[in-house]
Order: structure tokens, then sequence, then C-alpha cells
């Protein structure tokens, strides 16, 4: 592991409560730059209200989170976003009057509607601005989307939506990536696929990622360290291999 100053995202002391349920409940965790790290964890153990938090669609009731050197505790999601700290959801949300290829596109912009969207699209394309347009292809081919790229977005599969949340992400300028479930229903072949990209936009742009994943078999061949969640709290953390020989990880995944 790298320095402490190297460190892009700090969550520290992070709590957050809905109503009497304490959904996240004191998470403390480091992700250091250029690192894959997985957050793992039983359904309803509070990985995606974590990534909610950091992400700026919650404000925490308590604790601190740093990203790249500032403090971004409370900041509204869009300013989130335009700092490079850029996550994917869970239920894929895509502009379902689009086709790939627009989706793509329109995620270089800020996140405006859709009517207002598809103006700048055309508007693109007369001022002959082809940069970003090639960009959009770019991570198209990239995430294996290219076959579908003129198909509109409720016409491609789930497994397909959610890798074209991981191509609009790409084209949102990131420097970390949040991924909730990426790989879910998506096929083991394109899985690995995904996740081989993800190493390679890593080793290539240096990019971060933290990422939530159920697919345990796939997600500890590809990441350096993984913390572990139960109900609102990190549990266990360490590296895959001495996570996967935890006891405590074996307990909670079995019901405890
Ligand atoms: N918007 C919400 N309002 C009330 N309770 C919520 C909300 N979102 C999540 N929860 C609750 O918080 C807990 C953690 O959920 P979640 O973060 O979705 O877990 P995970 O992503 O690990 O499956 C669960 O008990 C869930 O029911
Ligand atoms: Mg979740």
């Amino acid at each position: 592991m790298r320095k402490v100053s190297d460190e892009v995202l700090i969550v520290d002391n992070v709590h957050k409560y809905f109503g009497g349920i304490r959904a996240v409940d004191g998470v403390s965790l480091k992700v250091p730059r250029g690192s894959i790290v997985g957050l793992i964890g039983p359904n309803g153990s509070g990985k995606t209200t974590l990534f909610n938090t950091i992400s700026g669609f919650y404000k925490p009731n308590k604790g601190r989170i740093m990203f790249d050197g500032r403090d971004i505790t409370g900041l509204p999601p869009h300013r989130i976003y335009k700092l490079g700290l850029i996550r994917t959801f869970q239920n894929p949300r895509v502009w379902r009057s689009l086709t790939v290829f627009e989706n793509v596109l329109g995620s270089a912009k800020d996140q405006r509607g859709e009517n207002m969207l598809l103006a700048m699209i055309h508007a693109t394309w007369a001022s002959q601005e082809k940069k970003l347009a090639k960009e959009a292809l770019h991570w198209i081919d990239f995430t294996g989307l290219a076959p579908v790229d003129t198909r509109f977005a409720p016409e491609i599969s789930g497994g397909q939506m959610k890798l074209l949340e991981v191509a609009r992400a790409l084209m949102g300028s990131a420097k970390m990536l949040l991924l909730d479930e990426p790989a879910a229903g998506v096929n083991p072949v394109m899985a690995r696929k995904l996740f081989g990209g993800i190493e390679r936009l890593r080793s290539e742009m240096g990019l971060t990622f933290l990422i939530v994943e159920h697919r345990l078999e796939i997600l500890f061949d590809y990441v350096d360290y993984v913390y572990v969640m139960h109900r609102g709290r990190i549990v266990a953390e360490g590296k895959p291999e001495e996570v996967a020989e935890n006891p405590v990880v074996h307990d909670i995944y079995l019901g405890g």
C-alpha cells in the first residue's frame, strides 16, 4: 500500500441514518490513488448508502469525506461529479429516448434534461465538433458496446446497460469511479472483459476504483484490497486472499 498522503478518497467515521435505521454506522476507509478497491457485504449492509453519501446524494449525519485533498462532505452531487468522482448506479440510469451513442456523448456535458441534451447533440454535429463524438465512440468500443451503439437505451440487455453506465462515467472526465455492482447481470466473459478494462484504465490512465460487487470469484481476481461491510460497519478488511480466508466474512455471508 502507498503513503497516507497518496490516498485519493478518505472516508472518516461517516454515519447515515434513515429514521432509526443506521444504514451507515461509522465507516472509515481509505482508497490509494491508482488502486482498485472492493467493497463487499451482504444485502442491506449499507454499501449503496455509503456510495450515495460519498457522491453527495445523501448528506451524512456525521463524519467527513475527503476527495483528492479536498473536503467534499455535504457538497451536491454535480459538484462532486465535476471534481472527477463519478459513480454508477446499482440500477442503471440511462436516457431512455436516446441511443447508446447519444447516451455516452451526452455525458460529456453537465447532467441536464433530455431535451436540452438532444439540442446539444445536434448542435455538436452542426458545429463539427467531432472530437467528443470520437471520444464517445472510443469508450463505446472500450466497453464492448460497439455492436449496439445505434440502439435506443431501453432495447439493450441489463448487462449492456451496466456497461453503458461505465462508458458514460468514462466520458465524464473521471479521476475516480465508484461502481455499484458493475458485473450484475453481465455474463462471465463480458464481466471479465469489463474488469480487464478497469485494470487497463488504472494502469494507462491512473484511474482509481472503489467497486461494490457480489460476484466475489470475479472481483477478487482484480482488486488490491477489500473492505467488508455488515450492518453499516466495516467488519473486516485486507488483501483479497486474506479476506477470502477470514472466518468473520464466512459467518456474515452465511447469515450471521
Ligand atoms: N432511502 C432509504 N430510506 C430508508 N431506508 C433505506 C434507504 N436506503 C437504504 N435503506 C436501508 O438502509 C440499509 C442499507 O441499504 P443499502 O445501502 O441499500 O445496502 P446494500 O447496498 O449493502 O445492499 C437497509 O436496511 C435499507 O433498507
Ligand atoms: Mg446496494
